[in-house]
């Protein structure tokens, strides 16, 4: 499928965007292990949390999806008959491997070929030092085999910030003999200690985060909140149409919105409304009034903005002056090299830039339309459809169904918006 953009006009408007990612995936898996039954109203139905309920299924988990609430039962998780296959999931791959590794049979874990050439060496070593056996092609990629069983606590000095890796060593944690602690070089986001501490796991957050073996889990109740990463496009679009949107019941956890951080720096104007907290989760209301954007440099807090950082190098892009993005080089390890797809889909659209291995100089300015390959990455493809609607010409992604990855609903709500300026073509 292609996305084909032209120049969209100015527009006025109030979404919602669907629950998010992050908090479907945990809320499943959380929910599949608590004991009793879990209620998860406004679940992510997109391709990644349902390669985590088919792996769930296959590990005996009952579950049923209402729309967009899922009910799910939870118990003791039996030995997969078949391979657990995670798609284009890494929060599939490698927090499941955390709880895996504390039951005591074989699992096997693979994914598509995106996530076969990402590195699970940073989940494998600690969840080896707790007990677990766990074998890895090349001892480094998918396919994983675990054989888990008992497993003691740990201290881990985390070598990369990534929730990710910290969440598969909590996860681990919940069921290992004693005291679990992972210090992190800069925090990431905290849903998995939020929710676990949500639903009466003993977690403590001084230097490290800390979580106590044993702990019962009651089950989880919970309204998930819009994905902030997926409303990221949408903020972006309306800044650069010059228009005027709201989007509702946004999840406004500190350690996601780094993306607003910087976009005040750009002279962006930004608003806040109705926030509160809903099950240990700040929620809030996001206002866009479009307007100039000034170029900036980005090189702290990369991890509160890990997702966001393609549509910040879009955005960089139209805004006045250089935009230097650092201190990056994960952006190369995600569902596609995002600095190196960054650097060849912005070329073609005419801009100026430098690609460095930790991320991108790039001076802003006018932008035509070209045919750009997303590279299967669902964040790319939206990442240059936004910056479509903002350039001159038209511009095909092509390779753009990967948007279901994460966002199933993102052409018919930008259609919403922008109505003619998008269009799908097969
Ligand atoms: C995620 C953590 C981040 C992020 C990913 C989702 C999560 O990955 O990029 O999209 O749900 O924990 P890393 O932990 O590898 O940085």
């Amino acid at each position: 499928m292609r996305l084909v953009c032209r120049r969209a006009r100015e527009f006025e408007g109030e979404i919602w965007i669907p629950g998010d990612k992050s908090i479907s995936h945990r809320g499943a898996m959380l929910g599949s292990i608590a004991e009793g039954e879990s209620e998860l109203d406004n679940f992510n139905i997109c391709k990644d949390c349902s390669s985590t309920l088919r792996c769930l299924r296959l590990l005996g988990v009952e579950w049923e999806l209402e729309g967009r609430r899922l009910r799910i039962r939870g118990g003791s998780l039996k030995e997969p008959q078949n391979i657990l296959n995670a798609g284009n999931s890494g929060t599939t791959m490698r927090l499941l491997s955390g709880i895996l590794s504390a039951h005591p049979f074989l699992s096997i874990l693979t994914g598509d070929s995106s996530l076969r050439r990402r590195p699970m060496d940073r989940i494998k070593q600690p969840l080896e030092m707790m007990g677990a056996k766990i074998f890895a092609r090349a001892s480094r990629y998918p396919p994983l085999a675990i054989l888990g069983g008992k497993l003691r606590g740990i201290e881990y000095p985390l070598p990369v910030a990534s929730a990710q890796v910290k969440s598969a060593i909590l996860l681990a944690g919940l069921f290992a003999e004693g005291k679990t602690t992972v210090f992190e070089p800069s925090p990431s986001r905290d849903h998995t200690e939020r929710m676990l501490s949500y639903v009466g796991a003993k977690i403590e957050r001084k230097e490290g985060i800390s979580i106590e073996g044993g702990g019962r889990l009651s089950p989880l109740k919970m309204r998930i909140p819009g994905d902030f990463s997926s409303s990221a496009f949408f903020i972006a679009l309306a800044l650069l149409t010059r228009s005027h949107l709201i989007i509702k019941d946004v999840g406004l956890n500190p350690t996601r919105t780094g993306f607003l951080n910087v976009l005040r720096d750009m002279g962006a104007k930004v608003e806040i409304r109705n926030l509160r907290e809903e099950a240990n989760e700040p929620v809030g209301d996001i206002v866009v009034m479009g307007g100039e954007l000034e170029g900036t440099k980005i090189e702290k807090d990369i991890p509160l903005m890990i997702d966001e950082l393609p549509i910040l190098a879009i955005l960089g892009a139209r805004a006045k002056g250089m935009t230097e993005l650092r201190n990056a080089e994960e952006l190369r390890y995600k569902e596609t090299d995002r600095i190196r797809a960054l650097a060849i889909g912005l070329r073609k659209m005419g801009v100026e830039l430098e690609e460095r291995k930790d991320g991108l100089l790039i001076k802003g300015g006018d932008t035509k339309g070209a045919v750009i390959n997303s590279f299967g990455d669902h964040r790319i493809a939206m990442a240059f459809a936004v910056l479509g609607l903002a350039s001159k010409g038209e511009t095909v992604v092509r390779n753009a169904q990967c948007v279901a990855i994460s966002f199933p609903e993102f052409f018919s709500l930008i259609k919403s918006l922008v109505g003619e300026a998008i269009s799908q073509s097969s």
